[in-house]
């Protein structure tokens, strides 16, 4: 009986089991809201409730919920969260309930819209997550966008908070909380400018400045089990080099340790690569451009998936970050065991610098002779500084180099302070010397009037 019970168990949680793995990454926390909605809506096959059903989340001491007349792209597959949105007029809070502690995403979905006296793009507020700012005067751009944020949440809730400018308003058309694999960020990575120091990441904030799939192919969120966008490289890349795009997704093969969370076969079939087999020895690299915000730490994650070399040449990568050494002999080879087609990724860190610019990098070692560069993607996460922000406003390098202006300004003051008192001073002796001496040869005739006089006694402690 009990034996029967058992198996009858085994055999219904291998179903489930089953199920579950066929669906993919199942999160254990998962709040999909449709914001200012009374509708819930379905986008590519995941549910977006409702803010009515969602009510409980939310304390505002009021809100509007808008039909926006959204100008948004009707095309984009997610359209249709765009359709309306929550409006707060002072600070409102999202409270959400978390069941498993670990990292999550939390995205927000904008759109521009007018709703009688609201115009989205007067809206200007800030939003933050725990003790962490995430964006501290967000402003609308022209179209619509998403912005994507990674927390490790240690406690058992995970507040959200709108804060309005005074005289504006705040507002979102959707938004996410979805815990992830923890094994997708990881708990330290190496920074590139000092080759033994870790970078901790458990109590930081990320925010995704971008992931690129390499190969000029866009993944929409629907193509990747946790729902990431993955935008195409062809407008990152410096095309003097004779890049060319390569797929070839059924050569993919994940292993128990790298599977589909950690990038789609679509990311990691596809690639960028440098055409070198007519022009033998080309010593060249493959390189993109991206914008960031000065100031910051940024988590950079290089993605590579052999799909080009024919498994008999060796091949060597040397990969770089603003002309900073990543890696001077990645051997992708060894790293994936000699199989074709196996995923690999490597994380750094790139330290804080002035630079507005991230150029990334992939070249080979001079000495091979049919050199094999390529690269299948690449993400860039912002990580919070020391105020626990990832806000430029609050960057910390601005205010140091501020500190630093002030400074340098402060001593050219001081300089030119004592440079013009030094020169009044040797002019006033120079001067006093030379009353001096027409005091001596005047003293009998007794011209001497009382500024001279003056002058004199006062300069006299320092000639
Ligand atoms: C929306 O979904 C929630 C959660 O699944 C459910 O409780 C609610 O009844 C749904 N609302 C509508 C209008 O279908
Ligand atoms: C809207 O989508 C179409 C097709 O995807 C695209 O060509 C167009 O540039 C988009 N418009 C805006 C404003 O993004
Ligand atoms: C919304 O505000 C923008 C910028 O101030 C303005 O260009 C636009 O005309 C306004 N739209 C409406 C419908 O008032
Ligand atoms: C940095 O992290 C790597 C990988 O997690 C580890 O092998 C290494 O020992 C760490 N180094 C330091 C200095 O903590
Ligand atoms: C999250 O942060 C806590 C507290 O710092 C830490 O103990 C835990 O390991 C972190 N979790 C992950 C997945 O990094
Ligand atoms: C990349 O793809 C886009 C759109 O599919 C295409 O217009 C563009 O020409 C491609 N770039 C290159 C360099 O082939
Ligand atoms: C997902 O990928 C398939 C095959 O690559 C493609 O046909 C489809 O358009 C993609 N869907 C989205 C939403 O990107
Ligand atoms: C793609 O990869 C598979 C498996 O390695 C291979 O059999 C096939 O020939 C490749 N296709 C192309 C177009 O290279
Ligand atoms: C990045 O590349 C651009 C264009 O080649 C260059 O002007 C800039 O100095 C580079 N920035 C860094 C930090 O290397
Ligand atoms: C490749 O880029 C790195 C970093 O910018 C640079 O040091 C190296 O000289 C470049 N190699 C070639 C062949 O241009």
């Amino acid at each position: 009986m009990a034996g029967g019970t058992i198996r009858l168990f085994i055999g219904v949680s291998s179903i489930l089991f089953s199920i579950c793995v066929s669906l993919g990454f199942n999160p254990e926390d998962s709040y999909l809201i449709n914001c200012g909605s009374s509708s819930n809506v379905t986008v590519g096959g995941r549910v977006f409730v409702s803010d009515k059903s969602a009510s409980n989340l939310l304390s505002a001491p009021q809100t509007i919920s808008a039909n926006a007349i959204s100008k948004s792209n009707s095309s984009s597959f997610d359209s249709v969260l765009y359709q309306s949105a929550r409006i707060f007029d002072k600070t409102s809070l999202y409270t959400f309930p978390i069941t498993k502690q670990g990292w999550h995403w939390i995205r927000l979905y904008f759109s521009p819209f007018v709703h009688g006296s609201y115009n989205s793009s007067t809206a200007k507020f800030s939003v933050s997550a725990q003790t962490f700012t995430l964006v501290k005067e967000l402003r609308m751009e022209s179209d619509s966008f998403v912005l994507e944020y990674s927390l490790n949440v240690t406690s058992e809730t995970l507040v959200l908070t709108f804060t309005p400018a005074s005289n504006s308003f705040a507002f979102v058309n959707a938004l996410e909380v979805v815990s992830i694999p923890d094994t997708i960020i990881p708990e330290a990575a190496r920074t590139i400018d000092s080759k033994e120091n870790n970078q901790s990441l458990t109590n930081k904030a990320l925010e995704t400045v971008l992931r690129v799939n390499m190969g000029n192919q866009t993944v929409s969120p629907p193509n990747d089990t946790l729902w990431r966008h993955w935008v195409s490289d062809d407008l990152y890349l410096t095309h003097n080099g004779l890049p060319r795009f390569v797929s070839n997704e059924s050569a993919v093969h994940y292993t128990r340790w790298l599977t589909e969370d950690v990038a789609p076969s679509s990311v990691y079939g596809t690639a960028t690569k440098l055409e070198t087999m007519k022009e033998p020895m080309l010593n060249a690299n493959l390189t993109w451009h991206f914008d960031v915000d000065p100031g910051f730490e940024y988590l950079v994650r290089f993605h590579f998936c052999d799909l080009v070399s024919n498994n008999a040449q060796s091949f060597i990568l040397k990969v770089y970050i603003n002309s900073l050494s990543v890696s001077d002999s990645l051997d992708l080879r060894s790293l994936t065991s000699n199989i074709f087609g196996t995923p690999y990724y490597m994380d750094v860190v790139i330290r804080a610098s002035d630079s507005e610019k991230l150029n990334v990098s992939v070249g080979s070692r001079p000495e091979i002779v049919y050199p094999i560069i390529f690269l299948n993607g690449l993400e860039i996460m912002k990580i919070s500084n020391s105020k626990s922000s990832l806000d430029i406003l609050d960057s910390s390098s601005k205010t140091g180099s501020k500190m630093k202006v002030a400074i340098v300004v402060g001593l050219a003051i001081g300089l030119f302070t004592a440079i013009v008192l030094a020169a009044v001073l040797f002019l006033l002796c120079r001067r006093r010397r030379l009353l001096a001496h027409a005091i001596h040869s005047n003293a009998e005739d007794g011209v001497l009037n009382e500024t001279e006089s003056k002058i004199t006694d006062s300069t006299a402690m320092f000639c």
